[in-house]
């Protein structure tokens, strides 16, 4: 069995990643070792010692390296294991290898062909996708992969959980706040909205909201940048969707343009995304629909009805689950080339844990 090392399995994305590890019963076809950057010698969750994680001999004695560290870690390791010419697969969520020409970024259910080609060509780095852009592509990969469309534009709605544990701990204290600060008011039926209103808006602004994470509200507000700024005038996380989506597909930068705007909003682990799509050609909602079900097990198309709409575009309703579902398809008044739809996802099963669990998953068949 494959001797596999796993890094980083105690955080939000490692938790996820082990939880559906379980579930799938990958466990019985490795041989795992647990590896830690601060705990090296307490008992593993499989009985054994933890492992030292920048321990590099450790390290190369394993045939995978499963890391959801982080970018800091992969900088710190990645390069020196490999420089001591270490030959083993390293699977990794965090981004800082992604656009490396030797890494591909892994999404099996939209690019096995590109992972078998690298992995028939010897490569051995797989990255996880940015979460919206995975996401994107489960719910568009039937459009795709006949290469449908001619560019994407998303407005994205982005759950706290891609900022991290501490920000979806900050998002529910938010709301704690702002629903203790008008407690009273609200038990009184002949309480006025206007004074709640002012109430919530002076708690909003107030030093004593805790913002420590996020810098900003995000509950009864939203944050219209995610991660750093490009001289393009892109936020980081925008870039990231035209550069990854065509590595993904295997195709050249900017065969597919995507570009919109990405806002962070008070969800606590679902991404959804408003998309506008330029079609190639003028498809029938009916063709569009077909070719989007049928593309993988879990992308679900929704009627472009009110109550299907509000049930199932739900962050609420997808939590937790595997499922990608597309809705609100329709033609824009742009005309009959321009569709409207709307996606969502979980960011930390198909958005991050799942695309690595399944590469795994190829090596070990
Ligand atoms: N960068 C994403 C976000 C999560 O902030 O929502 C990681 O892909």
């Amino acid at each position: 069995m494959l001797k596999v090392g796993l890094v980083g399995w105690r955080g939000m994305v490692g938790s996820v990643l082990m939880q559906r590890m379980t579930e799938e019963s990958d466990f019985d076809r490795i041989t795992p070792s647990f590896f830690t950057t601060s705990q090296v010698g307490i008992t593993g969750p499989h009985g054994d010692p933890l492992k030292d994680a920048y321990d590099l001999d450790a390290l190369a004695e394993q045939e995978v390296i499963l890391t959801c560290q982080g970018g800091d870690y992969t900088k710190a390791v990645y390069g020196p294991l490999r420089q001591r010419g270490w030959q083993g697969y390293w699977i990794d969520a965090a981004s800082s290898l992604r656009m490396d020409d030797d890494a591909v970024i892994v999404l099996d259910p939209v690019n096995r062909t590109v992972i078998d080609d690298a992995l028939a060509a010897g490569q051995r780095t797989f990255v996880g996708g940015n979460c919206t852009v995975s996401l994107l592509l489960m719910a568009l990969g039937g459009l795709l992969e006949e290469d449908l469309i001619e560019w994407v534009s998303p407005m994205t709605y982005q759950a706290a959980s891609g900022a991290g544990a501490r920000n979806m701990k900050e998002l529910v204290s938010q709301m704690g706040a702002l629903h203790h600060s008008v407690e009273e008011a609200l038990a009184d039926p002949a309480s006025a909205i206007l004074d709640i209103d002012r109430t919530i808006t002076e708690t909003l602004a107030s030093d004593a909201f805790p913002t420590a994470q996020f810098g900003a509200p995000l509950a009864g507000s939203l944050i219209p940048w995610i991660d750093t700024a490009l001289p393009s005038g892109q936020s980081r996380e925008e870039w990231k969707a035209q550069v990854e989506a065509n590595k993904i597909l295997g195709h050249p930068e900017g065969h597919v343009p995507i570009d919109g705007i990405c806002v962070r909003i008070g969800a606590m682990r679902c991404h959804s995304q408003a998309l506008t799509i330029k079609l190639r050609q003028d498809l029938s909602i009916e063709e569009i629909e077909q070719k989007l079900a049928a593309h993988n097990p879990w992308v679900k198309v929704v009627p472009n009805e009110r109550e299907a709409s509000i049930a199932e575009l739900s962050p609420a309703r997808v939590t937790g689950t595997l499922s990608v579902p597309i809705g609100r398809l329709r033609k824009l008044n742009m005309g009959p080339q321009y569709l409207a739809a709307f996606t969502l996802g979980d960011q930390l099963l198909w958005g991050a844990a799942e695309p690595l669990r399944r590469m795994l998953r190829i090596l070990v068949a």
